[in-house]
């Protein structure tokens, strides 16, 4: 097979970027024996052209110039690591216009403004991928939208985050928040600005990126309710272990009929899900679906070189395919109706602090049996005359539990705001 050289450019050489460049470089010989390209990376946009880098560029690669990109017609693809939205909406938009095939690992990008994208994609005749944007290295998006082709897939359970789930795991090995979280960020995991990952806005745009391609229809941030790991503290770490569980940040895309629901949380997971397994900076996605019941993937979920890998095989995949068929257009073919929140039905682990008198247990039991909200485990903690009730419900719409909770936290009895947390067991949450 006769080599072709194939010029690509790099928006960004940051983690991501420089650790694109070293697998490209390292890794041509594999590149060019699969698939007859030998690529080579000429251009790389940067703020600052000056700066030292982990993996140095060759002289006269990076530039602080958008436009040496979008008009050197023989750079063939163009990988999209630089992050943000404005400008890099805009680049990407233009590239793609241009007829300039973009991959990206951008997903606060493609969970605002994939419409557009995909659109201009569509004008330029050109692909647009986007497999590093979710999990990094796990290829979720491929198994989704190829394996998975003919499974009507209903539930999609992820750790999309692996700051957050490396925050949580040295937590249980006794980390304080702050330190788990400093070492996440020198280890390259963290966003640019960490409040990103630890509220779940990061793991968010993830599952609208995830929900939209298994369910084929839009789902853009907005329709995402999420909640971080800020509010977790070690009592809470100690709490979950004594339900013989863990603490996870959890997305859960749910299809309910012809309505969707998406959310993130920080959600208790019995010690024997394969979701509580995952460890440190690793992802997790489980996919139930018609005909497969339920696969699960697991892998490094951030880091430079981790997410480089899916990036440099998105850009083979696009030399690889030609057109802009099926299987790299636009995923979205229906629209569907969002859930209204309180009619997902979900199993809810409660903690609540009462006086320690006749009466306050019946009270707290009374406000659930009102919703229709039933228990499937009680203990208590006694300690200086309050007692602490850790309470785990059956599954019940969650605008039901919400009601119960918010009537429980009006009772006399009660000492402070009763904390919950969605389960996730074998039997799903
Ligand atoms: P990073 O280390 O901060 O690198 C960003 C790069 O983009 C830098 O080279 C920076 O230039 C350049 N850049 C940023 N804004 C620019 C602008 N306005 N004009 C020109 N250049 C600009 O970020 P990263 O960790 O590599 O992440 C890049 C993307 O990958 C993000 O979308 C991120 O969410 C995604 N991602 C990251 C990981 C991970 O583990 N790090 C995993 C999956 C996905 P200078 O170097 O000159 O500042
Ligand atoms: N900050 C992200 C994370 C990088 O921790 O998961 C990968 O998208």
């Amino acid at each position: 097979m006769a080599s072709v050289d194939v010029p690509v450019a790099l928006l960004g050489y940051g983690t991501v970027g420089a650790a694109v460049n070293r697998l490209i470089a390292e890794g041509a010989d594999e590149i060019e024996r699969a698939t007859g390209h030998r690529l080579r990376v000429v251009r790389a946009l940067v703020r600052d052209a000056d700066k030292e880098r982990g993996f140095a560029a060759d002289g006269g690669v990076l530039t602080t110039d958008f436009r040496e990109i979008v008009a050197d017609e023989s750079i063939a693809v163009v990988a999209e690591v630089m992050g943000g939205v404005e400008p890099t909406g805009d680049y990407v938009l233009e590239l793609l216009r241009a007829g300039k095939p973009v991959v990206s690992a951008n997903k606060q990008l493609l969970a605002r403004r994939s419409a557009d994208l995909f659109a201009a994609a569509s004008a330029g005749g050109v692909q647009l991928r986007f497999e590093a944007s979710v999990c990094a290295a796990i290829p979720v998006i491929k198994v989704l939208r190829e394996s998975l082709v003919v499974t009507n897939v209903h539930r999609l359970l992820g750790i999309v985050n692996g700051t957050t789930n490396f925050i949580l795991t040295r937590m249980e090995a006794g980390a304080s928040y702050g330190e788990a979280l400093a070492e996440a960020q020198r280890l390259g995991y963290a966003e640019a600005d960490p409040t990103e990952d630890v509220s779940g806005a990061d793991a968010a745009a993830k599952m609208a990126i995830l929900a939209t391609v298994a369910f084929g229809s839009r789902v853009e941030l907005g329709d995402v309710s999420y909640e971080g790991i800020e509010g977790i503290r070690p009592e809470h770490v100690a709490g979950a272990r004594e339900q013989d569980a863990v603490i996870r940040l959890v997305g859960a895309a749910t299809l309910a009929g012809d309505a969707v629901d998406v959310r993130v949380g920080p959600v208790l997971v019995d010690r024997h899900h394969p979701l509580a397994a995952v460890e440190g900076a690793f992802n997790a996605v489980t996919i139930e679906g018609d005909a497969i019941r339920e696969i699960t993937m697991a892998g490094p979920g951030a880091g430079g070189i981790e997410t480089a890998s899916a990036v440099v095989a998105d850009m083979v995949s696009v030399l690889g395919t030609t057109g802009t068929g099926f299987l790299q257009n636009d995923a979205v073919w229906r629209r569907l109706d969002r859930l209204p929140p309180g009619d997902l039905p979900c199993s809810y682990y409660v903690r609540i602090e009462v006086s320690d008198r006749p009466g306050a247990l019946a009270h707290v039991a009374e406000r659930f049996a009102d919703e229709q909200v039933s228990i499937a485990q009680l203990s208590q903690h006694l300690t200086n005359g309050s007692a602490e009730l850790d309470v785990v419900t059956h599954t019940a719409p969650a605008g039901r539990v919400e009601a119960a909770l918010a009537a429980i936290g009006r009772l006399d009895d009660v000492r402070s705001k009763p904390e919950a947390l969605r389960v996730i067991s074998e039997r799903g949450i």
